[in-house]
């Protein structure tokens, strides 16, 4: 879907291999973190009026572009993205015209910022990026990032606990709530699994969640 909605502009190509080249293939916040985003924007964007595919595939790819600088520059990520947003647009031949657009979706694409998502384009990608915290791929990246930050298991259940099973109720799009359903189901059928065979029961109970 990505590819083929990336060959109907010319800006395309040359903006993803840029953010590539910045993001690097860490599968947690990188470039494949970009692509599933991206694809899922797109997917929920099918059955949507009034989104615009250009304005959101340019959201898409540049959202996270500042992450690598948040520690350096003592920032939020999503305002580093939105700072970077317009020269990299341009150096790929974004029309001017849309970057403002560009820019609002990128602030409002993280929860943590509290940038209210008001376009519909912003509303896209941020039920994309919480989608992307979800489900099988959603476990995969909890237990990278609770290794790297040496969450350990048990830190790793709380982030769960405080994070990934309340995105559900962040979504703002009806399409991005039905593949939240899913995703949410699938995440409480293996922490339940996971939490007894870890042994791990008293940690936290799935009766809690919703
Ligand atoms: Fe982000
Ligand atoms: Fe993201």
């Amino acid at each position: 879907m990505l590819d083929q909605a990336c060959s109907r502009y010319e800006w395309c190509p040359r903006l993803r291999k840029e953010v590539k080249s910045i993001l690097g293939d860490d599968p947690v916040h990188g470039y494949p973190h970009v692509v599933r985003v991206a694809e899922l924007a797109l997917k929920i964007s099918g059955t949507l009026c009034g989104v615009d595919e250009e304005i959101l595939l340019a959201a898409a790819l540049v959202h996270d572009v500042g992450r690598p600088f948040e520690s350096e520059r003592g920032k939020h990520h999503a305002v580093i993205s939105a700072d970077e947003a317009p020269a990299l647009l341009r150096r790929a031949g974004f029309p001017d015209e849309k970057v403002p657009r560009v820019v609002e979706a990128v602030l409002a694409h993280s929860f943590s910022l509290g940038v209210r998502a008001e376009s519909m384009e912003a509303r896209v990608l941020s039920d994309a990026d919480k989608l992307d915290a979800m489900g099988a791929v959603g476990v995969a990246r909890a237990f990278i990032e609770g290794d790297r930050r040496g969450r350990g298991f048990e830190g790793t259940v709380k982030h769960f606990e405080e994070k990934l099973l309340r995105l559900r109720e962040l979504m703002h799009t009806e399409p991005g709530r039905r593949m939240a359903e899913d995703r949410h189901r699938f995440m409480k059928m293996f922490l339940e699994k996971f939490l007894e065979e870890a042994g791990l029961k008293h940690v936290y109970s799935l009766d809690k969640a919703t």
